[in-house]
């Protein structure tokens, strides 16, 4: 018997091919701002076909940004998909702004235009639209109500490189958009971010303020304007996404055959896959199914860990953890649903599917 743990994920990045470039970087001695972060911000910009990008340390950091930059604080409203990670609502809290979460579509698992309409009120600064686990299904309906109503969309791609709707990539259809590198999504730099935008003023407002307020002047030294942070991608980071970023179609390619296969021996015991909308195209970043009633999405969870395969939920219902549920007291069926009954299942390249689908038949 097979007895290997099979993992969640594993990042389609080898060291050997990083490490060409890894002593290039050694041996210049440049390590931040050089050649590879102008060159990943560069390749970015062609997946995407954004005009702008910036790269930053994470989505948290590019998301925070955004908001920043949108002078977003006390007294404002941001309307958020309440079906995400934390982060998505600890940027707007941690800016003195209220989170206000909107109950999910059980089938897509994201935000509707129709909820979040129901909810713009005065106070409304921004609507942060999550593409779940990597699919954008919704997004352009909502980037139309954002532009309606004149309120700024920022999209939380953090899950969904290389997902696209209406054959408009993630990164091109909102007015901003948050990327994620950290080691589940597609693209790993360890810990990483990027921002993507068509607004040159915006762009030159995170390229001052990400960089700690200074510009490159005709002098030796830079010229700091302003006040700033450093949220910069190091150039180990940025060489390893470049190794990546040539791979995405592929990867996404096989993560789209996994989820074929999960999807066909698991509809036949009721497990019901996240929908993706006709106009849409997600990346399969994190493959999850809604667990049929009558069986514990707990239980299955623990089974398949005592047989060496590891799950988790889906993602979380943020308005249900601790801080925000007694804080706010938002009621959202849909996302608490999805949160306690969702079960992500192993996808990477070459993973053993027959084997997870074989243990979850014993249970
Ligand atoms: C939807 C969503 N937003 C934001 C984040 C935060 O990303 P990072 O870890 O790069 O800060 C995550 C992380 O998993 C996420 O899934």
């Amino acid at each position: 018997m097979n007895t290997e743990t099979i993992r969640l994920i594993r990042p389609s990045i080898n060291l050997v091919d990083v490490l060409p470039d890894f002593e290039k970087i050694f041996s210049s001695g440049i390590f931040s701002s050089g050649k590879y972060n102008q060159e990943f911000q560069l390749k970015l910009k062609q997946l995407i076909g954004s005009n702008h990008i910036s790269l930053t340390t994470s989505a948290t950091t590019a998301l925070w940004s955004c908001l920043k930059m949108l002078n977003i604080g006390k007294g404002d409203e941001v309307l958020i998909s309440d079906f995400s990670f934390p982060a998505t609502a600890n940027v707007v809290e941690d800016l003195g702004a209220k989170p206000v979460l909107v109950d999910v579509s059980p089938d897509t698992f994201n935000s509707e235009a129709s909820e979040i309409e129901k909810l713009i009120s005065n106070n409304t600064k921004a609507i942060i639209f999550v593409d779940a686990l990597g699919n954008p299904s919704g997004v352009s309906k909502v980037s139309k109500l954002s532009k309606h109503y004149k309120i700024p969309l920022i999209e939380d791609a953090a899950c969904s490189i290389g997902s696209s709707e209406n054959n408009i990539n993630c990164g091109n259809i909102a007015d901003l958009t948050c990327f994620s590198f950290h080691p589940r999504k597609l693209i790993c730099a360890g810990e990483g971010g990027a921002i993507s935008t068509n607004n040159k003023n915006w762009k030159e407002w995170f390229d001052l303020k990400l960089a700690h307020g200074g510009k490159k002047s005709d002098g030796h030294f830079p010229e700091f304007e302003t006040f700033g942070y450093n949220f910069r991608l190091s150039e180990i980071q940025s060489a390893m996404s470049l190794i990546q970023i040539d791979n995405l179609k592929n990867l996404i390619k096989s993560r789209k055959e996994i989820f074929n296969f999960y999807k066909i021996e698991l509809n036949k015991f009721g497990f019901e896959e996240q929908k993706i909308n006709k106009n849409a195209k997600t990346n399969y970043q994190t493959i999850a199914f809604k667990v049929p009633k009558i069986k514990s999405r707990d239980q299955l969870i623990y089974f398949l860990k005592d047989h060496k395969i590891e799950t988790t939920l889906g993602t979380y219902s943020i308005s249900s953890l601790k801080y925000y549920n007694s804080k706010y007291k938002f009621n959202n069926i849909n996302s608490r649903y999805l949160m306690n009954n969702s079960i992500a299942l192993p996808c990477y390249e070459g993973v053993d599917c027959e084997r997870v689908v074989d243990t979850i038949k014993r249970l």
